[in-house]
């Protein structure tokens, strides 16, 4: 089964990039880049790694990220991804990227995006993945600020299908950016967001019906609210759950107890992702073992959220058809 798991093709719809900066990495930039570390070394980074909540792993994050510099810098840090993913059986990946973690400690906006965006290319000439990318806001930060990044973008927006908010969600629901996000979608954005990790089944409704996002990213707190339940259900409106970053952030307090199955089986678009790889212990193929073997997943609920995937990408038709087909082809090969 874990073999199976590994081999399925699947997307991954969830990732922020600058989670997936792995300590040797981040010791390897801080030494190209001359820029001081309080951590000696590689193993007292990942010893740090122990979280209580959402806001206690955002301040280390925010932190590591600040060995990105250069354009290779961002580079190189979408590149280790793209090839570690392409081993676990990614087709299509959906990637947010901070601005403003970026522009705010004076890197251009166009650093940033160039190095991100070179990588993808690559990605998909050599090694097969398509890819979309999602400029996310920090809602800690003002909805101004997030107005002015958009402004940044305008410039890119051939490389960017949507926006998206994340950083810390309590205190900072979607309504303080229902101007922002207008902006956005009169731009041509799509829209996405974090809502109910932390936060209640009330911010997943203002993402809905304020923001008009077509997924949320999280969303696992909707199992509180069943009228939210049916909403989503019946809007068909996919949720990227990532399972091992709920469990290190407390949101439950074991896998076992994580809402995954029952979100899946109340007939919810869910999908499997890692949000923040290098912090949270996995990339996607840890999430669904972890999940599956926590919950008991079936081969039919795998094959779904493999299948949900794909149908939640922000794809046009035939490019989802296309990935469902190989998918299908694999499942019956591999004795479904
Ligand atoms: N930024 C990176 N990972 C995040 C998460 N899980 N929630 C909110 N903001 C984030
Ligand atoms: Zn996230």
């Amino acid at each position: 089964m874990e073999h199976w798991i590994r081999h399925l093709p699947k997307a991954e719809l969830h990732l922020h990039i600058e989670g997936t900066l792995e300590p040797e990495l981040m010791f390897e930039l801080a030494k190209r880049n001359a820029v001081a570390l309080r951590f000696g070394s590689i193993e007292e980074v990942r010893a740090a790694y122990q979280f209580a909540d959402l806001q206690s792993f955002l301040d280390i994050y925010y932190e590591g990220a600040q060995v990105l510099l250069h354009e290779q810098d961002f580079y190189d840090l979408t590149w280790a991804y793209l090839e570690r993913v392409q081993a676990q059986h990614v087709r299509h990946v959906e990637i947010f990227f901070d601005p403003q973690t970026h522009t705010d400690r004076g890197v251009p906006f166009e650093t940033v995006i160039r190095g991100i965006h070179r990588a993808l290319d690559d990605g998909e000439r050599k090694l097969g993945i398509s890819h979309q990318l999602i400029m996310c806001f920090l809602r800690h930060l003002s909805a101004e600020a997030a107005i002015a990044t958009l402004e940044q973008a305008l410039p890119f927006r051939d490389w960017i299908i949507g926006v998206g908010l994340d950083s810390s969600e309590v205190g900072h629901p979607p309504e303080k950016f229902v101007t922002a996000f207008a902006r956005a979608r009169a731009e041509g954005f799509l829209t996405v967001a974090h809502a109910g990790e932390e936060g209640p089944p009330e911010y997943v409704w203002q993402a809905l019906d304020q923001l008009k996002v077509k997924r949320i990213d999280h969303g696992v707190r909707s199992i509180e609210d069943s009228a939210l339940v049916e909403r989503l259900r019946a809007d068909a409106i996919p949720l990227t759950v990532c399972p091992l970053s709920n469990v290190k952030l407390c949101v439950y307090d074991t896998m076992e107890h994580h809402s995954l199955k029952e979100l899946l089986n109340a007939g919810l678009c869910v999908t499997v992702n890692s949000d923040d790889p290098a912090y949270f212990g996995g990339y996607v193929n840890e999430n669904f073992l972890a999940a599956h073997q926590a919950l008991g997943l079936s081969k039919r609920e795998l094959y779904r959220l493999a299948r949900n995937s794909f149908e939640a990408a922000f794809l046009d038709d035939g490019s989802k058809e296309t990935l469902i087909a190989e998918l299908d082809t694999y499942v019956k090969s591999a004795a479904f």
